[in-house]
């Protein structure tokens, strides 16, 4: 490999995600890419380097950080610049949460029938530690006192807005709004993070700053944040508008209504086995089955069942987080944004089919097939996982 040249596993529209080794002296637009399953589940934190990829434009440069600063502006009394200085000088928290993509396993679901967007396998996901400002923290400099669902002058929602360009928005920024109730709720952890795992933030990733709006799909937790405004209606983005909606299966292209559907927020109940590929071969007797499960807002794992039987009869999984932290959901300090990771040792004899569904703590289940929350976008398959084991009796 030439110093140009790093292997990494880049998805591109398309049904399958392959290891390629990118040339990066070629400028691929926009950049994509998920870890191999196997390696995600390695570690309860995910290091950066496995951690997904997704943009919607050209990662943009901030050189000047002296000079950097988020414009508050909107329907507030007097719009204020806020430099990296003021953000850090407010108390940081540390939140564990985990961002997914909404198109996680959209290359299992167009594989029942075609869907449009990135072909995700089962990795854009990942649980990181985000350091920096509570949102709520910010709102007050501007006179939004906590727990605000609508001020004086009617601003009920909060935009962040990008600097990085996108085609969608005709070569606008990148933009998505969460409402005024939840940017102003200190338990709703939204953060304005300049740290990932203890470091600062990496291009790729948001440096500067990005938002992180835990239990909440990935599109609404802003990367490269330029301006802050306070609005009285949700975001007109198109990736709030026009992309991120779920439709039901009756919806196609030709019939299609954005405005019907409210943009998606909070992520449903998922899991996935990530130690065994979709086909796998393996030796008889004893195999591990491991894997992640994770429920959006702020709803905690109850539990996760694993079958070998293809979806007849359940094991219980044994699970783990972080050593030491009581996972309750609604317990400000536990890990409640993050995943849990599964694992659960099983005898296989013959071919079969390994099964994973997690049941959240509103006792949500993962759907079982993935025919049934078909949408035309692709979004949040969170089908019961499904791998395919062959047994072999030879050396493998
Ligand atoms: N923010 C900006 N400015 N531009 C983007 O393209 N992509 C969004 C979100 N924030 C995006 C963005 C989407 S769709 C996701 S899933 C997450 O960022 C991915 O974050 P990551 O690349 O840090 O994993």
């Amino acid at each position: 490999m030439t110093e140009n040249q790093r292997l990494i596993f880049v998805v591109e529209v398309g049904p399958t995600c392959r290891e390629t080794v990118y040339d990066w002296s070629v400028p691929l637009e926009p950049f994509n890419a998920e870890p191999p399953r196997s390696a995600l589940v390695s570690s309860y934190v995910t290091p950066v380097d496995l951690f997904y990829k997704r943009n919607h434009g050209p990662i943009p440069v901030v050189d000047d950080i002296e000079r950097y600063c988020v414009d508050l502006v909107g329907l507030i009394e007097t719009p204020k610049k806020l430099y990296m200085k003021d953000i850090r000088a407010l108390p940081k928290y540390n939140v564990t949460a985990i961002l997914q993509c909404a198109g996680n396993r959209r290359t299992a679901m167009t594989k029942t029938r075609k869907v449009r967007g990135v072909g995700w396998d089962v990795s854009a996901i990942g649980n990181g530690v985000w350091g920096g400002a509570k949102l709520a923290d910010v709102l007050e400099i501007i006179g939004i006192p906590k727990l605000t669902s609508s001020t004086q002058s009617g601003g009920k929602h909060v935009e962040f807005v990008s600097i990085d360009k996108c085609k969608e928005e005709n070569g606008g920024p990148y933009k998505a709004s969460i409402p005024l109730s939840q940017a102003t709720n200190p338990e709703a952890d939204v953060l304005l993070a300049y740290e990932m795992n203890g470091e600062p933030l990496n291009r790729d990733h948001g440096y500067p700053l990005r938002v992180i709006v835990p239990g909440v799909i990935g599109a609404r937790s802003v990367k490269w944040l330029d301006s802050i405004n306070i609005i009285a209606e949700e975001c007109q983005g198109f990736f709030m508008q026009k992309d991120y909606k779920m439709f039901p299966p009756s919806v196609d292209w030709d019939n299609i209504n954005w405005s019907t559907r409210r943009p998606q927020m909070d992520f449903p109940v998922q899991s996935v086995i990530c130690s065994l590929e979709d086909v796998q071969s393996i030796k008889p007797g004893k195999v591990t089955v491991r894997g992640y499960a994770a429920s959006g807002g702020g709803r905690g794992i109850e539990r996760v069942d694993v079958s070998i039987d293809g979806g007849k009869t359940w094991i219980e999984a044994s699970r783990f987080q972080k050593t030491g932290i009581r996972y309750i959901a609604d317990d400000m300090n536990s890990d409640k944004w993050a995943w849990v990771l599964f694992e659960v040792t099983v005898d296989i004899s013959h071919n079969t089919e390994i099964v994973a569904k997690a049941v959240d703590t509103a006792a949500n289940v993962q759907p079982e097939k993935v025919q049934d929350i078909w949408n035309l976008r692709g979004i949040l398959n969170t089908s019961w996982h499904r791998v395919q084991v062959r047994v072999g009796h030879s050396n493998m």
